[in-house]
């Protein structure tokens, strides 16, 4: 689909993952587990954009300072004339920090999030004439390909420490496939959350206009209209807490009633209280993230982080 000259719209979301099967595999664990991306219908997409404006979620706000702060040094260190592909893009506030600087040819959000992206990347293209938007909508977890060329050289720009979303080993794999993605000359401009005091994660993670707990139970709906699945969004509560062990926010269902759930026609029985984990958030520390670019063929690092440490943004070439 072309909708304006200058915006591209690719439709990718099932090419490479088969998704009933994996909420079905995510179900007959005895640990019952919905991954996160699941969050993401539109409505879920609009509600994370709202959690980043909650006063608790610290996230958005120090990495948004950070990249004002830096963008005339992280776009002489990025160089001109790039494709620039941005991973779980969302609304795509955090490149308007950087386009007038970097002048990209080529901007490409990927997001699972189908009428999200195409309406973030519509707005753009509107308010960034210049520029060639190229928006697709792929599941990133999958082995996927680019569905368009460009000579150009390729830099990857993942914010919001979505990182943090895969397990560690995971991510370490992700950053390899990225390099592979970008190149030699390539790069990649990473925004990762740091390990801190609980209690500020904690808070992060339960804001009091209870929008995460929204956001959460969000995914019960999505399951149902897109898997035929049967929830009660009223009969889960929402639970968030770090674990400090593994050094990471874990956020759950929890199943308010003995209750069944059925879905491609088969039967999941939760217990009273029984939990249903839908997210890891992993938080690292600065030189966690440097041996991981490290292992996965990174060479050059560059690092900027706020007064109190709380954000890092990493530019790996
Ligand atoms: C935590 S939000 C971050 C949004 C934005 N980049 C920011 O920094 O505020 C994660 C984004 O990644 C997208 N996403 C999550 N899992 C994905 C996946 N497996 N494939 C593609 N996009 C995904 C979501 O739709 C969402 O827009």
């Amino acid at each position: 689909m072309n909708s304006a000259p200058s915006v591209f719209f690719y439709d990718r979301a099932t090419d490479v993952v088969d998704h009933t099967s994996e909420v079905l595999e995510g179900f007959r664990r005895k640990a019952k587990f919905i991954s996160p991306k699941f969050f993401y219908d539109e409505r879920g997409s609009q509600l994370f954009t709202e959690i980043t404006h909650q006063p608790e979620y610290y996230l958005t706000r120090t990495e948004t300072a950070l990249l004002q702060e830096h963008a005339g040094e992280i776009s002489d260190l990025i160089g001109e004339d790039i494709l620039l592909i941005e991973f779980g893009s969302g609304s795509s506030t955090k490149i308007r920090i950087l386009l007038e600087n970097l002048r990209p040819s080529i901007y490409a959000p990927l997001d699972i999030s189908r009428d999200y992206l195409a309406q973030a990347a519509q707005a753009l293209g509107s308010e960034y004439p210049w520029l060639e938007v190229h928006a697709t909508c792929v599941d990133f977890t999958g082995d996927f390909e680019l569905p368009f060329r460009s000579e150009q050289r390729h830099v990857s720009f993942f914010p919001g420490s979505s990182i943090g979303n895969f397990e560690r080993t995971e991510a370490e794999v992700f950053l390899k496939r990225v390099r592979q993605l970008v190149g030699e000359g390539g790069g990649l401009l990473l925004g990762v959350d740091l390990k801190k005091d609980e209690t500020v994660l904690n808070a992060a993670y339960n804001d009091r206009a209870g929008i995460t707990r929204d956001f959460n139970l969000n995914v019960l709906s999505h399951l149902n209209r897109e898997y035929g699945t049967d929830f009660n969004e009223a009969a889960f509560d929402h639970l968030a807490r770090y674990n400090p062990d593994e050094g990471c926010i874990e956020m759950f269902l929890v199943s308010r009633v003995e209750q069944t759930v059925t879905l491609a026609n088969e039967s999941f029985r939760l217990e009273e209280g029984e939990v249903i984990h839908t997210e890891n958030s992993h938080k690292y520390a600065v030189d966690e993230v440097r041996q991981m670019a490290l292992n996965a063929g990174f060479g050059s690092i560059r690092i900027w982080s706020d007064q109190d440490e709380l954000f890092a943004v990493f530019y790996l070439s």
